[in-house]
């Protein structure tokens, strides 16, 4: 396959980088790996997913370390960070990823177990891993951050997935707040994707003509690509975006 000349500047712009995907098994973090080790990187790779790690550790062998995580369980996220940390010496690029929608629920009938799960999972986990990540800089003098928030952080997302929002929410939230902890040596921003065709939207809707229904709200006419969202996330992360800390890029297609 030939390249171009923008592909071949960035193949080289993560080398000898090693960057943490959480949720990096499926979807909009699996392409974010994928470009990743496509521009160099070493990428670990923190997922629930054994059978779609060992996928990826098939894939691209020593390029990438594939550990079972449960981000949501601050002792796993620990012990993880330890072993990159050791195989590794440290860890320079963040991607929080990973993230549930959770059981659609209304006022009317929330259930606690649920809310906690979505909390646990989408938010607790952002604060485990970001400082997991921010005490094992080992060499890496400049390093960033990217967590996935969604446009549902400013619209509340749709009705019955309240929780999910409020989580994007506080990740723009954090997102600022870790900013100015981590700075001057580590940037830290989010995107907010808006619809994206992942599993997570048939996980919300449980239907895939509903799912591509969707378009017909998105200013572009389709949904977004995960590749589109990974494009965005390695620009964040790379120098190319060095002056810019605590913002918040939507990826919505104008939504
Ligand atoms: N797809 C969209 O439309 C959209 C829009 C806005 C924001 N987002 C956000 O993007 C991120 C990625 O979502 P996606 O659309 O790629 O969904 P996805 O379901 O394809 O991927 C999510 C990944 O997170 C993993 N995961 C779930 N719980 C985990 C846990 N406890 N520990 C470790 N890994 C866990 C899953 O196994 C999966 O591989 C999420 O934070 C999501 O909220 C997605």
């Amino acid at each position: 396959m030939s390249s171009t000349a923008s592909e071949t500047a960035s193949a080289s712009s993560f080398d000898g980088r090693v960057a943490l995907v959480t949720g990096g098994a499926s979807g909009i973090g699996r392409a974010i790996t994928e470009k990743l080790v496509a521009a160099g990187a070493r990428v670990a790779v923190w997922d629930v997913r054994e059978d779609r790690l060992a996928e990826l550790a098939d894939r691209h062998g020593e390029r990438v370390l594939t550990q079972v995580v449960d981000v949501s369980d601050k002792a796993q996220v620990d012990a993880a960070a330890d072993l990159v940390q050791s195989q590794w010496g440290g860890i320079a690029h963040l991607v929080n990823n990973a993230g549930i929608i959770g059981k659609r629920m209304t006022l009317a009938d929330l259930d606690a177990g649920e809310l906690e799960r979505v909390l646990s999972v989408n938010l607790k986990s952002v604060f485990y891993v970001t400082a997991a990540f921010a005490t094992r800089a080992g060499s890496f003098a400049d390093r960033s951050v990217v967590s996935m928030a969604s446009i549902a952080a400013r619209t509340g997302g749709m009705v019955g997935n309240m929780a999910y929002a409020a989580t994007k929410g506080a990740i723009v939230t954090l997102t600022h707040a870790f900013s100015k902890e981590l700075a001057p040596h580590v940037r830290v921003n989010a995107l907010a994707p808006g619809i994206i065709d992942t599993e997570i939207q048939l996980d919300s809707l449980g239907d895939p003509a509903a799912v591509a229904a969707l378009a017909d709200v998105i200013p572009l006419q389709r949904l977004g690509a995960p590749a589109e969202v990974a494009e965005a996330a390695v620009w964040l992360l790379s120098p190319a975006s060095s002056y810019i800390s605590a913002s918040v890029l939507d990826v919505a297609g104008g939504r």
